[in-house]
């Protein structure tokens, strides 16, 4: 097949193609690609080499992340929390806010949430793996995100239901036929919702991320209305999905690579070892973008002022330029130097609870499992050009009765 006839707009190139042989070609072909235009929106460039992705994400002051920084947005051409939203922001704003979000991200201060982290996975893998039989996807990693994030918003219990529900309505990788009038009106109702909640905090502040962004300044200033509230969302936005691919990845990544889960159970690999392979392998979200303040060369090719760049970390994080047999799925791996997390200045804000995350998901695992296999009933490929994995998993489990004892 012809490069150029690679849609990599479409969400189903990403269900119908190989898509690891087709970024081998890229990388070895035609690192700097011209994506030709397509029915979704205008022409841009696609980077599929380690060093190429990560000069675009290090250079702010050429690549700006205001006009989007997805396929969606940079091909629409704009993005409507831009110069609000940390991930859609630059320059001083974008160091001023996320400075003031950084205080809740510090290991420290998350030192309470990752313990609630490790308690509710384990309680809800303990839960399924009793019952034998269970979803993966839904009945297990799909609770974890959503309801650390409520942790570190600061989302009284007796919220949760509604928001969760909403959050659901709000996604648009759910199913390829979801109304998109439903979700933007989930999506409004959600930021509706976190109004009224940084106003309740801004009068009475607690230890949560909505009373930093609520009684947080910059230059003296109280943040915007639509500052906080956008802000808040975002937790959502970059939270919730991606960390909960990258555990349902890791579980079907283990299943298929036996060896791999041997020397998990076995504790020949360091969890945080296996974690980092997990991420690179999982690659969630397959890219992100720019758009170019200026001409820019890469590779022998002239980025005009005003293209648009992708910069896919699904191959960033296979070139063999930079990976050791990339191809192959080892918890082992050091060096692991992954791009799940992006890097540079919108280096993920959530990397450090994102890892939390699937450390305690591959820790409850070889602790509570002996034996996980597929069932018949089919699996469920999340229906998107930008994430990537399972949006259900039937599995059925052996338990481990004396690792699971060891939780009484
Ligand atoms: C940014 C991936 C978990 C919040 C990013 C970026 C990537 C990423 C690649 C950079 C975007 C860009 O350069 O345009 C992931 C992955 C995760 C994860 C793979 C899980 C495995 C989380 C969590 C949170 C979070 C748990 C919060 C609770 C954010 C925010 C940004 C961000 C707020 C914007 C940062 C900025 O622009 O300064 N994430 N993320 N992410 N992520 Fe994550």
């Amino acid at each position: 097949m012809e490069l150029d006839s690679f849609d990599l707009t479409d969400p189903r190139t990403y269900q119908e193609t190989d898509i690891h042989a087709m970024w081998r070609r890229f990388r070895a072909e035609r690192p700097v690609h011209r994506h030709p235009e397509t029915e979704a929106g205008p022409a841009f460039w696609v980077l599929s080499r380690y060093a190429d992705v990560m000069a675009v994400y290090k250079d702010d002051d050429r690549f700006h992340s205001e006009r989007g920084n997805v396929l969606a947005t940079l091909l629409y051409g704009s993005d409507s929390a831009a110069g609000k939203m940390l991930a859609v922001t630059d320059g001083p704003r974008h160091a001023a806010i996320r400075k003031l979000m950084l205080k809740s991200f510090s290991p420290r201060a998350l030192s309470h949430i990752s313990e609630q982290v490790v308690q509710r996975t384990r309680r809800l893998l303990a839960e399924a793996v009793e019952r034998g039989e269970a979803d993966f996807a839904k009945d297990v990693a799909e609770h974890i995100p959503i309801s650390t994030i409520c942790d570190l918003l600061g989302v009284p219990e007796a919220d949760r239901t509604f928001l969760l529900g909403l959050n659901k309505q709000a996604l648009s990788s759910d199913s390829a036929d979801q109304s998109a009038q439903d979700a933007w009106l989930a999506r409004n109702e959600i930021l509706m919702y976190f109004s009224e909640l940084a106003e309740a905090r801004r009068a009475d502040p607690v230890d949560d991320v909505i009373s930093v962004l609520a009684t947080g300044e910059v230059d003296g200033k109280p943040l915007s209305e639509d500052e906080i509230v956008l802000n808040c969302y975002s937790l959502i936005l970059g939270g919730d999905e991606t960390s909960r691919l990258s555990m349902i990845g890791s579980l079907v990544a283990l299943m298929e690579h036996p060896e791999q889960w041997r020397r998990l159970r076995e504790r020949e690999v360091t969890v945080e070892s296996a974690v980092e392979e997990v991420l690179r392998w999982t690659s969630p979200a397959m890219h992100f973008g720019r758009r170019a303040l200026t001409d820019v060369e890469i590779g022998g090719e002239t980025i005009a002022e005003g293209d648009i760049v992708t910069l896919w970390n699904t191959s960033a994080n296979r070139d063999e330029l930079v990976f050791d047999r990339p191809e192959v799925f080892d918890l082992g791996r050091t060096p692991n130097k992954h791009v799940s997390f992006g890097y540079g200045p919108h280096f993920c804000l959530g990397a450090y609870l994102g890892r939390v995350e699937i450390n305690a998901m591959l820790d409850a695992l070889r602790t509570a499992v002996v034996h996980v296999e597929r069932t018949s009933a089919p699996v469920q490929p999340v229906f998107s050009n930008f994430l990537n994995g399972l949006g259900s998993l039937p599995v059925r489990f052996q338990p481990d009765r004396q690792g699971l004892g060891q939780w009484r």
